[in-house]
């Protein structure tokens, strides 16, 4: 099934709420929650206590991407704080294996996340051990910026590869995702899709949501 995941970076956290309860009420499939450290990428945005206090308020499935140094150290708080789904980036991994076993010891999905200059060759010892794979389409650590299209062929890639070995892994894109380029990364075969301004920024959410819905199903 394809899923939109809503993020809530680019949300009101003034109305934090609220603005989860409207995206789910709008049709959102998941929520997805960005953490960055301002040491893997230059923001900081939340901690595991804001996970938790989404936690309370949605029966949404929480996909939680981190964007920090030493995912290991935190991974067990995000997970106890309510995520459903955890995913860590290549680049921030010194052995991306063992946080992956780590992850999916503790009961939830695990996710392998590549940046824009990261290529797909670097997954291919882990690819047996995740639930999904997340393509960076911008450079992580800001909401609104512009979709970078390099990330299309990698998801083309994941697709042949998946094929090949008979694997089942999702493939989530996230960054840059508009009406017009999530129609690009389905027809590249992503299965998740998140989007933080394309939503958040686009009221009325439930028509937003209705016509991102027309573009992959
Ligand atoms: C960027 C984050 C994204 C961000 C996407 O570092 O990982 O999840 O919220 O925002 P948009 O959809 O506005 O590009
Ligand atoms: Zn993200």
């Amino acid at each position: 099934m394809k899923k939109i995941a809503p993020s809530i970076l680019s949300a009101d956290f003034s109305r934090l709420g609220e603005e989860v309860k409207a995206v789910e009420l709008a049709g959102a499939d998941l929520l997805h929650l960005d953490v960055m450290d301002g040491h893997f990428v230059p923001n900081i945005t939340m901690g595991p206590i804001m996970v938790a206090a989404v936690r309370r308020v949605t029966k949404l499935p929480l996909d939680t991407h981190l964007m920090i140094e030493h995912p290991e150290k935190y991974v067990e708080a995000f997970i106890q704080a309510g995520s459903d789904m955890v995913s860590v980036h290549q680049e921030a991994c010194g052995d991306l294996a063992v946080v992956l076993k780590q992850i999916k010891k503790l009961g939830v999905k695990a996710g392998a996340v590549i940046n824009p200059a990261t290529p797909v060759k670097t997954l291919l010892t882990v690819l047996d051990l995740v639930d999904y794979v997340l393509v960076m389409t911008v450079n992580p650590g800001f909401g609104g910026q512009e979709f970078i299209r390099s990330g299309l062929v990698k998801v083309q890639e994941l697709v042949k590869l998946r094929r090949q070995n008979k694997l089942a892994f999702e493939i989530e894109v996230d960054g840059g995702i508009n009406l017009s380029t999530l129609a690009e990364a389905h027809a590249a075969g992503a299965d998740i899709f998140v989007t933080g301004s394309g939503i958040f920024k686009c009221p009325p959410y439930v028509q937003t949501l209705q016509q991102m819905r027309t573009r992959i199903e």
